[in-house]
């Protein structure tokens, strides 16, 4: 991989290698996308202090997410279809994230299976699940999420509709899919992500393999789960949840306080302050104008995360400075997927290491937990 300086230097490689098609399924927002630009121009707003004459040469971006140490305060999200901006993409990404000493999240949406990572890595790993009408198949997924020795319980809340995404539906991965010509000639002009794929053990949803009649085909797999998002999921199935699952509960999707309140009180472990990266409620306020709010009223109950546009090591600090306990990164890991695969995701997290480490020094910090409000300028 040549120079790989920013995530927007992997951005532009994985624009170059990845089919338009699923490139433009991992950029999009839903609708007019204005709050996917809000969740961007709200943290570039945000100024940083410059502190100066300090000794930092002690310093560490180390720290501990639900009390497991981490090298760095983030986590990589739960990213569907992960495994079609490169062949056995949720492994690779996986063995980046513990090779950097930071959780990963699986999707209930990716393309390797649960046994597929949990065979191909060291570590333990978060599970991110969508409860289905089908709670039969929603157990079965919790149950195979014990099996398989997942940490964390990643229960994402903010889809029992889904938002539309113009360019998924022009490129035809509307439901169920009809992919373009165009787009299957894109893909031949894309060799090295095509021989990946050749590879790769599967090319479609994993973790659905066995649950649905048909199941070889993508078509008949998204036909089902989209008939599938539960709209009656309420809070008391939480507890139903619980029942099954005995470990740490993150629930993922919270915009709200009064929602943020709700979840300490069903005993969620931590929550992830986020609009799912702008492809939700299109019009809801940016994740990073949510969070001082949000982590005042519930901090010190349960760990508060973040995500929503979070691209470099700066806007960690903006973060963990406006009250997040550590940050999710989304597309800007999915860039390094698409730029090289495993050694994309390695970079993209070491670029971001690197800038909160600098931007720590910049700042007069010694630790992530010296981060606060005092960063910032008011
Ligand atoms: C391509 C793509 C697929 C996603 N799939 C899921 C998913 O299956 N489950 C989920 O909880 N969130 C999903 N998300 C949301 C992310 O977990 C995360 O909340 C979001 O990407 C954060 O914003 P960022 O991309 O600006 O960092 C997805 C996001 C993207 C960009």
């Amino acid at each position: 991989m040549r120079a790989m300086t920013c995530i927007e230097d992997l951005r532009q490689a994985a624009r170059r290698r990845v089919p338009r098609a699923f490139f433009g399924y991992a950029e999009a927002g839903s609708y007019t996308e204005q709050t996917l630009a809000a969740n961007r121009s709200d943290l570039e707003r945000i100024r940083l202090r410059q502190r100066v004459l300090v000794d930092i040469s002690r310093r560490s971006t180390s720290s501990t997410l639900l009390g497991e140490r981490v090298g760095l305060p983030i986590a990589l999200a739960p990213i569907g279809l992960g495994g079609l901006q490169w062949g056995d993409g949720e492994i690779l990404a996986c063995r980046a994230a513990q090779a950097a000493g930071i959780p990963y999240t699986l999707g209930t949406l990716s393309i390797c299976s649960i046994e597929d990572v949990a065979a191909a890595v060291e570590k333990p790993f978060w599970f991110q699940l969508y409860v289905m009408k089908d709670r039969g198949f929603a157990r079965a997924l919790i149950e195979r999420a014990i099996a398989a020795r997942c940490s964390a319980l990643v229960l994402t809340v903010d889809l029992q509709v889904l938002g539309q995404r113009h360019a998924d539906i022009r490129n035809g991965l509307s439901v169920p899919p009809a992919l373009k010509l165009g787009n299957l000639i894109d893909m031949a002009t894309k060799p090295r992500w095509a021989l990946g794929m050749l590879a790769a053990r599967r090319r479609t949803f994993g973790n659905l393999a066995g649950f649905v009649r048909g199941e070889a085909r993508v078509k008949a797999l998204a036909e089902w789960i989209a008939h599938q998002f539960d709209e009656t999921l309420s809070w008391k199935d939480i507890e139903w949840i619980r029942g099954i699952w005995p470990g740490k509960l993150i629930i993922k999707g919270i915009l709200d306080v009064e929602d943020a309140r709700a979840a300490c009180d069903v005993g969620a472990s931590a929550i992830v302050v986020s609009n799912h990266g702008g492809r939700q409620m299109d019009g809801a306020s940016s994740s990073i104008s949510i969070l001082p709010g949000i982590a005042d009223a519930v901090g010190s109950d349960l760990e508060v995360l973040f995500d929503g546009g979070i691209r470099s090591g700066q806007d960690v600090l903006r973060a963990i400075a406006l009250g997040a306990r550590g940050c999710l990164l989304g597309r800007a890991y999915i860039y390094g997927l698409g730029a090289g695969g495993e050694a994309g995701v390695g970079r993209a997290i070491e670029i971001i290491r690197r800038e909160l480490d600098v931007t720590m020094g910049l700042a007069g910090l010694n630790s992530v937990a010296e981060i606060g409000r005092h960063c910032l300028v008011d």
